[in-house]
């Protein structure tokens, strides 16, 4: 599995591995963290997140007289872009991607197992209608075993928007999931916080955060 990580180095972006990233993991992977201090911590690593998948979008030239008469030549991301969150743990990064692109456009899908058939099943997807135009953040923070994921994305490419204009932002990512997006789309980027050591029988994450949706909605 780690030659699978190798090769889609160009296309899976870690945050640098900080103490204080490091201390913000500990604290919500404690089993024993209060609900608070959870959604605080990890809305922090989200926001971390989110910045660094802002930072894969287009950007052109930009330059602004400063208050001193001189010119900053800096730049401004050049496309549109919409988030697009997979319910119901992707709306946990919702939050955090309005505060930093404020008016942002988000859609929303929901997939869930089939309890027969055991494969992911589209139940809904609104999403702007011009997406085919934009960059796509989309966000879900456990990309587990990838099925949810590659459903996800199948969506995204049957409304025309191109594999490369899509972002994927996971909190923690399973080596297994990573592989799984790569291998079908691979010009698919992601951003995550940990890529995890591997799932365990039960498709949880190792050493992983337990169910991130029940932690953060406080349904456990
Ligand atoms: N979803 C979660 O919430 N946690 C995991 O470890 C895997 C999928």
């Amino acid at each position: 599995m780690t030659n699978v990580i190798r090769s889609v180095e160009h296309v899976v972006h870690l945050l640098p591995q900080t103490k204080q990233l490091r201390a913000l993991h500990a604290s919500i992977r404690d089993r024993h963290a209060q609900r608070e201090d959870f959604v605080f911590n990890a809305s922090r690593i989200i926001r971390l997140l989110v910045e660094a998948g802002l930072e894969l979008l287009p950007f052109e030239p930009h330059d602004v007289q400063t208050p001193v008469g001189r010119t900053y030549h800096g730049l401004r991301v050049s496309s549109q872009i919409c988030g697009v969150s997979i319910a119901r743990a992707g709306e946990s990064m919702e939050v955090e991607l309005r505060a930093v692109a404020p008016g942002v456009r988000i859609g929303k899908i929901l997939i869930q197992r089939d309890t027969t058939t055991k494969l992911p099943h589209l139940f809904y997807a609104k999403l702007p209608d011009d997406i085919a135009d934009r960059h796509v953040l989309l966000l879900d923070p456990m990309l587990a075993t990838g099925g949810t994921a590659l459903a996800a994305i199948e969506v995204l490419l049957g409304r025309g928007v191109p594999q490369e204009h899509v972002v994927f932002i996971n909190l923690l990512s399973a080596p297994e999931g990573i592989a799984a997006v790569h291998e079908r789309f691979p010009l698919v980027r992601m951003v995550t916080s940990s890529i995890e050591e591997r799932l365990n029988e039960n498709a949880y994450m190792l050493p992983g955060i337990g169910d991130f949706g029940d932690r953060y909605f406080g349904t456990d």
